[in-house]
């Protein structure tokens, strides 16, 4: 079978896949990915190519952090037709997470709660799979985060940076999770500025690109405050936003389920936090969209907002692996209609 077909029996294998508990369902599609034969992505259209923070990516949608964990199928995700993978949060030591049930589908509002807790099996595991890795098979970001019983946590970020440099082509530092008590208290101020310095010590002359990704749950102020505190500490790029601790109207059962809500509901929210940053940053700070992606228009929306590139998660679920693909086609097709000859000339450009 051809990756195409493959895909395009996603809407049949869905209404199986959904009988299945949520975490069931997401373990069962990473034993299928690591079993379907290995692929090199099919070429993007050339006007698709884009540079951000020194990396060129070949299609400027990416897979958001969470999906892949433990970094088991990077390449097989970007065979399906991904400009770039993000693997993670990896903390230094595994850990288990939160108890389960700890993952729902929210199906009639195409939304995903999780309260996971960074589970996963730790920094040397992962790295020791990647470090084999033919990273020639494309972009891949390592998400790094904090032990839920560290007792420094800033350390933690410092050792994740040190840990994963050398198999990443970019590190984002994850201070937005909700599901680790007291986590994004690390987006004040003063907690910051300490963790950039520490990032920045950490980092090595020509080592990765460092990104740092932010909640959507933010106060007044707080998207300048960020932005300036990210450009003095030399961060590369902000990725608005994680999932969202509030509850926009939602219609499933499941709606009252404590944890980060992604998808559908959040997309008004992750835009508005996106124009917000770049406001902030006025295009000095390149921005990665995620929250609610699910079409080539969201995408676009996105883009003529601010970011230099998009990651999406909880739409796949919904739509199949095939979305990535579809989104990238139909981004091209957009800016040949209006008429740009790069993702770049069409950053930013709304109102
Ligand atoms: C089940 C699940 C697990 C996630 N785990 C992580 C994670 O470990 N680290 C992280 O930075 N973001 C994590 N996210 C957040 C996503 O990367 C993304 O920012 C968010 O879901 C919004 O995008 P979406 O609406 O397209 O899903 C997770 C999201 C989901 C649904």
């Amino acid at each position: 079978m051809t990756t195409g077909g493959s895909l395009r029996v996603y809407p049949l294998l869905r209404p199986l896949i959904f009988t299945l508990d949520a975490e069931r369902a997401h373990r069962a599609t990473i034993a299928a990915l690591k079993w379907a034969p290995r692929r090199r992505p099919r070429a993007f259209p050339a006007t698709l190519t884009t540079s951000v923070a020194g990396l060129g990516f070949p299609s400027p949608v990416g897979l958001a952090a969470g999906f892949d964990k433990d970094a088991e199928v990077p390449d097989a995700m970007l065979g399906l037709g991904f400009g770039f993978v993000e693997i993670g949060t990896l903390t230094p030591l595994p850990q288990a997470g939160n108890p389960k049930p700890r993952l729902f589908r929210l199906k009639q509002d195409r939304a995903v709660i999780n309260r996971m807790g960074f589970n996963n099996r730790g920094q040397a595991d992962a790295l020791e799979r990647l470090a084999k890795r033919d990273r020639s098979r494309g972009i891949l970001g390592v998400n790094i985060g904090a032990n839920k019983d560290s007792p420094d946590r800033i350390a933690d970020y410092a050792a994740g940076v040190r840990a994963m440099a050398p198999v990443a082509d970019y590190l984002t530092i994850n201070i937005s999770s909700p599901n680790t008590p007291g986590l994004r208290q690390l987006q004040d101020e003063g907690a910051l500025r300490a963790l950039l310095s520490a990032v920045g010590e950490a980092r090595t002359v020509g080592g990765p690109p460092v990104f740092l990704k932010v909640a959507p749950d933010l106060g007044e102020g707080e998207p300048d405050q960020i932005v300036r505190v990210a450009m003095q500490h030399e961060v590369d790029a902000i990725i608005v936003a994680n999932t969202t601790i509030s509850r926009p109207p939602l219609q499933s059962r499941h709606a009252s389920e404590a944890g980060g809500l992604s998808g559908e509901p959040l997309k008004g929210l992750a835009l508005d936090a996106l124009r917000k940053f770049r406001s902030a940053s006025g295009g000095a700070m390149p921005l990665i969209a995620a929250g609610g992606i699910a079409s080539a228009d969201d995408a676009w929306d996105r883009i003529r907002a601010g970011a230099s590139l998009v990651q999406i998660y909880s739409a796949m679920i919904y739509e199949g692996p095939g979305l990535a693909r579809r989104i990238a086609t139909g981004l091209a097709a957009r800016l040949a209609e209006e008429g740009f000859a790069s993702i770049a000339e069409a950053v930013g450009g709304e109102r």
